[in-house]
């Protein structure tokens, strides 16, 4: 099987926020990217910024993480325009609608359902038959600290981002065997298009830059989990370790 004598990386849902702060630490580091996104203009900003400022090659390609049907010739696409294979992949794209119109309007619910965790497995299962063919690559989710317990406040988009951290769990485990590593990354709070307007704690929200930086170091250092802001590791500590009879009386 064909690798691409550079290094390069895949990055779906590319003009993210934080997904632009990736992109930008990766090509720092001298990789080559393919920049998977619905917004081809943004991308190709980002991508001609990215050849600019570190002389690295970055293609864009047209992505939606909810037409499955259209993902294996993304993937192959991927393949031709890098000339081989990635070393790995990141899925940054993800969709959160207002909690309580998704409980009142059934498509927001599902929307965020076939983004999150549909998107997902459909993407990484074509890149995980490759890289364990291959026995090496590395795939990167970011997922969400909202998947670590069903709170009434997020439990839609947190039931999606459980789903990705268990789907994550499961296919790091089938694939250390083949040496393909998987990192499941749970940023916390990010000052990002999804979060805008939010009220959001500063100690606990990272600039896309700083959650960039934490998740590159993640990926390099082959970390399972990852959360972005260490705080985050002892809050969800405590909040999994209340009991349902006092968690089901809060309001958080
Ligand atoms: N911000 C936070 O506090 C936070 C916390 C935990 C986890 N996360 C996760 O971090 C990841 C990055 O999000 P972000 O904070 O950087 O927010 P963001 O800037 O809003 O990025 C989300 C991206 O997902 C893309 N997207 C949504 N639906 C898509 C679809 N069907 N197909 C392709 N792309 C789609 C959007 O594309 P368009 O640009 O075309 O709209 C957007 O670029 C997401 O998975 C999010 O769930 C964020």
């Amino acid at each position: 099987m064909e690798t691409s004598n550079r290094k390069s990386v895949v990055l779906f849902g590319a003009s993210s926020t934080v997904a632009e702060a990736l992109a930008d630490c990766f090509a720092a580091d001298g990789y080559d990217l393919i920049l998977c996104t619905r917004n081809i203009d943004a991308g190709n900003r980002l991508a001609t910024d990215l050849k600019v400022r570190h002389e690295v090659n970055a293609k864009v390609l047209a992505f939606d993480a909810t037409d499955y049907a259209s993902h294996e010739g993304i993937v192959a696409e991927c393949q031709e325009l890098l000339d081989g294979m990635p070393e790995g992949v990141v899925l940054c794209f993800g969709y959160m609608a207002d909690q309580v119109e998704s409980e009142e309007n059934f498509e927001l619910a599902q929307r965020t359902i076939d983004t999150n965790l549909t998107g997902t497995i459909s993407i990484c299962e074509r890149f995980a038959a490759l890289f364990a063919t291959r026995r090496s690559g590395w795939i990167a989710g970011l997922s969400s600290v909202a998947g670590d317990r069903g709170r009434k406040k997020n439990y839609i988009y947190g039931a999606s981002k459980a789903g990705m951290t268990c789907y994550l769990a499961g296919l790091r485990n089938r694939l250390h065997s083949r040496d393909v590593h998987v990192v499941t990354i749970k940023p916390g709070f990010m000052d990002t298009k999804m979060t805008y307007g939010m009220d959001l704690p500063k100690a606990l929200t990272a600039s896309p830059e700083q959650a960039a930086k934490a998740m590159f170091k993640a990926i390099q250092e082959k970390r399972n989990e990852a959360y972005v802001l260490w705080p985050w590791r002892f809050i969800m500590m405590i909040i999994r370790a209340i009991p349902e009879w006092q968690f089901k009386k809060m309001d958080i």
